[in-house]
């Protein structure tokens, strides 16, 4: 493996538009190839995960043509069909949940593979409700890692599901599943996590009824089929969160991103990063927000990880907390270890490899900050196979010491440009 070395900036500057979010992609592709007709989705994001989503949508049996930026999708009259071919979902969890959750309603037999990374990652949490509604769901060993085997079934039963840890991808599985099931489906979470589904079922012409309480929510969707549409993807929150850490930790910066994803489960970060000392202004766009950010001395927080769902946001927030002044806590954090590294390990030692002083207490984590980054140490990381990981490193050595990434490929998963990008602004 050759290492990408990626230096210190003196200067960070410019205007940019990541890429489409990636939770609305996956979910535009699966939309629309259920739904009968043609749907047109503009904007899609342009990372290996997404594209592995379409290809499987077009093994299922629905119809693609790509014309630029916009690609066209027409599901089969009578419904997607079983592929005698494995479903390649490539490093992404979202992909493979989401896709066992579709594929459940579809009568056949499904062989759903992953990457080294992904195939290391539970897939029980899909099984265990899928099962319950009478698809056939197993994987290897006791957390049902992938290779996963789905025997789908027309008639499936609607369930009343508690979702025992916060994850959307898991909520959406099951929903995806409900849209053919002899009932309603309610699913309930005891910590809100993003509504993509729910708002794009919703606009795609179903009947899904959220009632918030505390700080969760239950879902009824009333089961049908899809109907087409045009789709328009915004830019995502989660990979614009690391040109806006970028900006803040950074000496001498002056970033804005365009046309964000707005939506109270994702930006999360946002209110995190505020807290701390950030200095970011938000402009409506159309739907969408513009985003400006400039260089800002931190101060340490304490994030609980219901305020950043998904835990998406960590490793570039602990970049940030090892720039602040005093210790950070990021508490309930555990599902970090099951994300495509293990990303409680990996953000513990990012920080150490600054400088900092970090250190576990069960599922907390804390980092003790330098108080700025131009005190960060030269470091090198493996990404294991982790875009996020990759990129919250890059963002550390642009606004540290430099240093290199051993894989940083991966980023390719999420955001191909993502180092074209980061040169366009150094
Ligand atoms: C996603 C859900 C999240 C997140 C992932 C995308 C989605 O996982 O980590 O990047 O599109 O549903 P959870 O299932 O842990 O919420």
């Amino acid at each position: 493996m050759t290492g990408r070395a990626v230096s210190h900036a003196a200067r960070v500057r410019g205007s940019l538009r990541v890429p489409g979010d990636k939770s609305t992609s996956h979910r535009a592709l699966l939309l629309s190839a259920l739904a009968a007709g043609t749907s047109v989705v503009r904007g899609l994001s342009t990372g290996d995960d997404v594209r592995a989503s379409a290809a499987i949508v077009a093994q299922l049996g629905a119809r693609m043509l790509v014309d630029g930026d916009a690609v066209s999708i027409e599901g089969p009259d009578g419904g997607l069909h079983a592929s005698a071919e494995p479903l390649a979902c490539a490093n992404s969890g979202t992909t493979m949940r989401l896709v066992a959750g579709v594929a459940s309603a579809i009568e056949g037999t499904h062989e759903l593979v992953g990457d080294a990374s992904l195939s290391r990652r539970p897939m029980d949490r899909v099984a265990v409700p899928l099962n319950l509604m009478g698809a056939s769901v197993h994987g290897q060993g006791e957390r049902a890692c992938a290779p996963l085997t789905v025997r789908g079934s027309s008639t499936l039963r609607a369930i009343e599901y508690h979702v025992p840890v916060p994850s959307a991808q898991v909520k959406s599985a099951i929903l995806l599943a409900g849209l053919s099931a002899g009932g309603h489906t309610v699913i309930t979470e005891d910590v809100r996590t993003r509504a993509t589904t729910e708002d794009m079922l919703v606009h795609a012409g179903l009947t899904v009824h959220s009632v918030d309480a505390g700080a969760g929510r239950t879902v009824t969707l009333t089961p049908g089929r899809p109907q087409a549409r045009e789709w328009l993807v915004p830019a995502d929150p989660s990979q614009a969160a690391f040109f806006l850490v970028l900006a803040t930790v950074h000496a001498d910066a002056e970033v804005e991103l365009r046309d964000v994803l707005t939506a109270p489960e994702r930006v999360g970060f946002l209110r995190v990063l505020a807290r701390m000392g950030a200095r970011v202004t938000s402009e409506e766009t159309g739907g969408a927000v513009t985003w400006r950010a400039s260089s800002a001395p931190l101060a340490a927080t304490e994030v609980h990880a219901s305020e950043v769902p998904s835990v998406d946001e960590v490793p570039i927030l602990t970049v940030a907390a090892a720039a602040a002044e005093g210790v950070s806590a990021f508490r309930a954090v555990g599902e970090l270890r099951v994300k495509e590294s293990d990303r409680f390990t990996g953000s513990l030692e990012l920080a150490r490899a600054l400088g900092c002083r970090a250190w576990a207490e069960g599922d907390d984590l804390y980092v003790e900050g330098l108080g700025d980054a131009g005190a960060f140490s030269p470091f090198a990381l493996d990404a294991r196979l982790d875009h996020r990981m990759a990129m919250a490193a890059a963002v550390a050595m642009t606004a540290g010491a430099g240093g290199v990434i051993e894989g940083s490929d991966t980023v390719a998963s999420s955001y191909p440009d993502f180092f074209a990008d980061l040169a366009f602004l150094t």
